[in-house]
């Protein structure tokens, strides 16, 4: 039977200098599941293997591991599918300080979590007894994020919580928008006010990499394009984030490209002296590269072509109620996010 070799991090810290890697040889057998050939090594040859898992059915989401480079989950994934060389790099998931071997500290990933009260904040508590109902079509709005199983796969490989821990992160992102897009909850605007704060929903850079990693159907950046559109939608635009969508969208819609001396003042909005100070020594570094966009902004030849999608735009806009006011037991509109985006 073929062979394939697992190269698994190994660390204990109490007793490893460095980290590792360890080779262990294990035959390749048809249908075998990665955490089924972890398992086997355990068994059958280094019992001091550390790794998490419970459910072995991709429900609870404990066995997520970063394999050769990418998060997933080692229940839900074949080996033959991932040993195309012979050989599988198994390390912990990232973004995370490792405890021992496979198995990493995952309180950053709770803690992120407990910032966006993920839980149902009520209209009333009067009477807990009652039964408080969605439609279909109301359900269908929060179905894709109800089946994150948190299992972290999507933290670990975030590339903006690589360089900034402080970073709300994709899971927690999608936590958000599951109770702001819930019909039960009062506490919409409440939430998204929250999450355009700094290191909200407007750091996320659109790499896409927590969707493909996700092993359910939440995929969390999508999500965070809704959460978007919501704020937009809500009017919330104080925040950096919202002045930089509105400042893309008006020298777009009037020249039919961006202009990008106007953009990073309009984002951080033109009163604001200490952050446009902030950004000089940019301005500087690029008019010294010679990378300066030209003083004079010159409209595209087919503007009048950009005006009209643009005012086609602003008629469907007109027609969608704005539903999340300030103070209101807040609903989103079910008919919103009707075409989702995965
Ligand atoms: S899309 Fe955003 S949240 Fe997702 S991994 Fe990339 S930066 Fe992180
Ligand atoms: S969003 Fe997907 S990848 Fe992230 S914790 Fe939930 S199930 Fe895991
Ligand atoms: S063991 Fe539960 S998700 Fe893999």
């Amino acid at each position: 039977m073929e062979k394939v070799t697992l190269k698994i991090f190994r660390y204990d810290p109490g007793k490893d200098s460095q980290p590792y890697y360890q080779n262990y040889i294990m035959e390749l057998e048809p249908g075998i599941t990665l955490l089924n050939g972890l398992n086997k090594v355990r068994a059958t040859q280094d019992a001091s293997l550390a790794y998490r898992m419970s459910c072995g059915s991709a429900i609870c989401g404990s066995c997520a591991m970063k394999v050769n480079g990418h998060a997933l989950l080692a229940c839900k994934t074949q080996l033959c599918d991932l040993a195309k060389n012979g050989l599988v790099q198994i390390d912990p998931i990232g973004n995370m300080e490792v405890i021992k071997d496979l198995v990493v500290d995952l309180e950053p990933f709770w803690a992120s979590l407990r910032k966006v009260r993920p839980y149902l904040v009520p209209d009333t508590l009067d009477n807990p007894e009652l039964e408080r109902k969605q439609t279909q079509k109301q359900f269908l709005l929060i179905d894709d994020v109800t089946t994150c199983i948190l299992c972290a796969s999507c933290y670990s490989d975030c590339n903006v919580l690589e360089v900034d821990n402080e970073f709300f992160g994709p899971a927690t992102l999608a936590k958000a928008h599951r109770f702001i897009y819930d019909s039960r909850d009062a506490k919409a605007y409440d939430r998204l006010e929250q999450i355009t704060e700094l290191y909200g929903v407007w750091d996320c850079t659109h790499c896409g990499e927590c969707s493909t990693r996700c092993p359910t159907e939440t995929k969390p950046m999508a999500r965070i394009e809704e959460i978007r559109q919501a704020v937009m939608e809500a009017e919330i635009t104080n925040n950096n984030g919202a002045r930089h969508v509105l400042g893309f969208r008006e020298t777009v819609s009037k020249s039919g490209r961006l202009n990008e001396n106007y953009l990073p003042a309009r984002s951080v909005g033109f009163f604001n002296i200490p952050a446009l100070l902030g950004l000089l020594p940019v301005g500087i570094r690029m008019f010294v590269k010679g990378k300066n966009p030209p003083l004079i902004h010159k409209s595209i030849e087919k503007v009048k072509e950009v005006k009209s999608i643009f005012s086609r735009l602003k008629k469907y806009r007109k027609i969608k109620p704005q539903h999340i006011t300030k103070g209101d037991i807040n609903r989103l509109d079910e008919d919103s996010i009707s075409e989702r985006k995965v």
